[in-house]
């Protein structure tokens, strides 16, 4: 009976040959949708609503177009915050929380200057303005379509104290007027196996040539921008350290840490002007 929740629960069974986390990400979907989580769990013979067999309808179909969970609902936790995505930005990454993680533990002024480059989603620039209501925070991104999307988010979180710009990289920075860079810049090089799986996400995202021109530009600029001892974190591939701890060393910075994500993969770099 496809008014019944019992009927998609056992659709979704059907598909797990071809889609693994099916089962998972329906369940994920359903608690989304306000799906009472008692039904959820006991696989209840509830009957739904029209809206909800329309909603879950739809869920079905994007999934099978390989469209992730986040793009389909809409929204991605991200440091116990949740933020608006759609296939204009990247998903934001559980790794990607240990740059906040790093900054809140940096010392830095309560009216740090801080600016983050390639923000995307706004996600990092926001989770930061939201635990440091004094720090100013500037965020860039070349990506006019990504900057409507960060634009949502700061509106969903009502901060006030992140500004957001379109820019290629951080040329209109003001010489030794900041006290921290941030960026997650596109690392992967184009020929790089794990785009097959990532379809969905924008390009722009997700690439640089060779897998660290950003890296480089973004360094050589923030050389310039920062202020003396002002620091400098990125997020990079896992193979990406010594080519990275390089670009650091030759643009100028010292006092170079890197760190490992989870899984124990080299992921954040940090350093000193
Ligand atoms: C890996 S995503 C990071 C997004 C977000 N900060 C996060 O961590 O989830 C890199 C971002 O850099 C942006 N980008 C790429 N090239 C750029 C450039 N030359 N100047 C500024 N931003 C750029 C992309 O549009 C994308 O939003």
């Amino acid at each position: 009976m496809k008014s019944r929740l019992k009927f998609y629960f056992d659709k979704a069974r059907e598909l797990i040959v071809d889609h693994q986390f099916i089962a998972r990400d329906f369940t994920y979907f359903l608690n989304a949708l306000e799906i009472p989580s008692t039904a959820i769990v006991l696989e209840d013979d509830l009957k739904l609503s029209k809206n909800h067999i329309g909603k879950i309808n739809s869920f079905f179909s994007s999934y099978a177009q390989g469209i992730p969970i986040d793009y389909i609902l809409g929204e991605s936790s991200f440091f116990d915050f949740k933020f608006y995505v759609d296939s204009r930005v990247l998903i934001p990454r559980p790794e990607t929380e240990l740059i906040v993680e790093r900054v809140l533990n940096f010392s830095l002024d309560l009216n740090a200057h801080v600016l983050e480059v390639g923000t995307g989603s706004g996600c990092i620039a926001i989770a930061l303005g939201i635990l440091r209501p004094h720090f100013k925070i500037l965020a860039s991104d070349l990506s006019a379509d990504a900057l409507e999307v960060a634009k949502i988010n700061l509106q969903k979180h009502e901060v006030s104290n992140v500004l957001f710009i379109r820019s290629n990289w951080l040329p209109y920075a003001k010489p030794g007027s900041l006290d921290l860079i941030i960026s997650n810049p596109p690392y992967l090089t184009p020929e790089d196996g794990h785009l097959k799986e990532l379809t969905h996400e924008p390009i722009s995202a997700l690439i640089s040539p060779n897998g660290t021109k950003s890296f480089s530009e973004i360094s050589q600029q923030a050389i310039i921008a920062l202020k003396p001892n002002g620091r400098i974190i990125f997020e990079h591939g896992y193979s990406q350290r010594l080519e990275v701890t390089k670009i650091l060393k030759d643009s100028g910075f010292k006092n170079i840490i890197s760190e490992q994500d989870f899984q124990g993969l080299d992921r954040l770099i940090y350093a000193e002007k």
